[in-house]
C-alpha cells in the first residue's frame, strides 16, 4: 500500500446507509413504520450521502419492508441527500417513482445460482427485466443504479471471474444508461487484493460512472476491503448502521460493514465522510430496542477511541505502592 494514500488529507468518502433496507430485510421482527421513518430522519440529519430507504419488492418475499410506500412518502427530505430504493421489477419501479424515490437501485447477481435463488430468474431474464425497468425510469427524472450481487464470489458457485463482472457492468453503463454501479460482496467473500484489482479495472474503464462498493463483514474483512478500495480509487461505500444486514437468499450471509465503524476509522485517518459521528451513534443506540437484540457493530459497545474510562477505584494506592517500590 502507498503510505501517502492512507492519510486521508481531507479526501471525501461518500457513505451510503443501507441499514433500513439491507439491515431490516434480514430481521425477524417487523419494525413499526413510524420508528423506521424516525430512524431514517436521524440518519439524514447525521450527514450520510445517500440512504437506501427501503425496497419495493413483493411483500410476501420480504414482509419486513411491506410498508415501503408509506415510509418513502413520509420521511423528511434533507437537501443534498439522495433517497434511493431497491426495485426488482417494473411494478416495483412504478411504486418507487410514485413514492418519489430520487434513485432506483436495480439488482441482479453475477452468479447464476444466486440470481435464481434470490430473484427466481436466470441472469439473462433478469437483465431483460432490468431493461424494462430502465425504460420506465427513462420517462421519469429518477436516476438509475445497478447493484451486482456476488461480484466477488458466490456462496453456491464459488469464484466469479472478474471479466464476467466487468462484462455485466458494461451492459449496465452502455445499454441501461446507469448513473452508477454497485459491486456487492453479498456474502463476505471479497479480499483486499481482489478488491484492488476489480476497482482499478472498473475505474480505468468507466472513470465517470459512480462506483459503489458494498461489503459484508461476514469473514471480518469488511474494513480491510474498504481501505483497499479507497487505495484503488473508490470513494463511495454502502454501510449499515450497527452492522445489520444480510441477504435472506444467500446461505451464511451476515451484516454489512458497519457505518459507525467506518466513519470512526476514516475520521481517524483524516478522510472526510461528512458524517457527524455523535448523531450517528445516537441513531444507532435506538437499534437494539427496535430489532429486539444487540447489534454486531463494536463502537456502540466499546465507545470511540478516545472515550476514556475511569481509572480503577484503588488507582491512587496502586500508584503510591509503585512509587514506594521504585524508591527502595
Ligand atoms: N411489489 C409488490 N408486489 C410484487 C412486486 C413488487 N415489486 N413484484 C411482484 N409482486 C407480487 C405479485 O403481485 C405476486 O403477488 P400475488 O401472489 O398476490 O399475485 C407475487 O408478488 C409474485 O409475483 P411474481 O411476478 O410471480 O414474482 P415471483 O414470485 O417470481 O417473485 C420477485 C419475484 C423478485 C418479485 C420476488 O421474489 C421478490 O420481490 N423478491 C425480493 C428479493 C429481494 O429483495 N432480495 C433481497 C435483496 S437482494
Ligand atoms: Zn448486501
Amino acid at each position: 500500500m502507498n503510505a501517502a494514500v492512507w492519510q486521508g488529507a481531507g479526501r471525501r468518502i461518500h457513505l451510503q446507509e443501507v441499514g433500513t433496507r439491507d439491515g431490516l430485510q434480514a430481521e425477524a421482527a417487523f419494525v413499526d413504520t413510524a420508528r423506521k421513518i424516525e430512524l431514517i430522519d436521524l440518519l439524514s440529519a447525521a450527514g450520510v450521502t445517500k440512504i437506501e430507504v427501503t425496497a419495493f419488492v413483493s411483500p410476501k418475499a420480504i414482509p419486513a419492508l411491506r410498508d415501503a410506500d408509506q415510509v418513502l412518502r413520509a420521511i423528511r427530505r434533507v437537501p443534498g441527500v439522495v433517497y434511493s430504493a431497491l426495485v426488482p421489477n417494473v411494478r416495483g419501479a412504478e411504486r418507487a417513482i410514485d413514492a418519489q424515490a430520487d434513485e432506483l437501485n436495480l439488482v441482479m447477481s453475477a452468479s447464476e445460482s444466486h440470481n435464481l435463488a434470490n430473484l427466481r430468474m436466470a441472469r439473462a431474464q433478469s437483465f431483460a427485466a432490468l431493461c424494462a425497468v430502465a425504460a420506465t425510469v427513462r420517462a421519469s427524472p429518477v436516476a438509475l443504479n445497478v447493484s451486482l450481487s456476488c461480484a466477488f464470489g458466490c456462496p453456491m458457485q464459488g469464484d466469479v471471474p472478474a471479466q464476467d463482472v466487468l462484462d455485466w457492468c458494461a451492459r449496465y453503463v452502455n445499454e441501461l444508461g446507469a448513473r452508477g454501479v454497485t459491486l456487492c460482496d453479498t456474502t463476505g467473500m471479497a479480499y483486499p487484493t481482489q478488491v484492488v484489482a476489480l476497482v482499478r479495472a472498473f475505474r480505468a474503464r468507466w472513470p465517470d460512472t459512480e462506483l459503489t462498493l458494498h461489503f459484508h463483514n461476514t469473514r471480518g474483512m469488511g474494513l480491510a476491503n474498504v481501505l483497499a478500495a479507497i487505495d484503488a480509487g473508490a470513494d463511495r461505500f454502502d454501510a449499515s448502521l450497527g452492522g445489520l444486514g444480510g441477504c435472506p437468499y444467500a446461505p451464511g450471509a451476515s451484516g454489512n460493514v458497519c457505518t459507525e465503524e467506518i466513519v470512526h476509522a476514516l475520521a481517524l485517518m483524516g478522510y472526510d465522510t461528512g458524517v457527524d459521528l455523535e448523531r450517528l451513534l445516537a441513531a444507532c443506540a435506538k437499534l437494539p430496542a427496535l430489532i429486539g437484540h444487540d447489534v454486531p457493530g463494536q463502537i456502540l459497545k466499546a465507545g470511540r477511541r478516545l472515550d476514556l474510562h475511569p481509572h480503577p477505584h484503588d488507582f491512587e494506592q496502586i500508584a503510591a505502592r509503585a512509587a514506594a517500590r521504585a524508591g527502595t
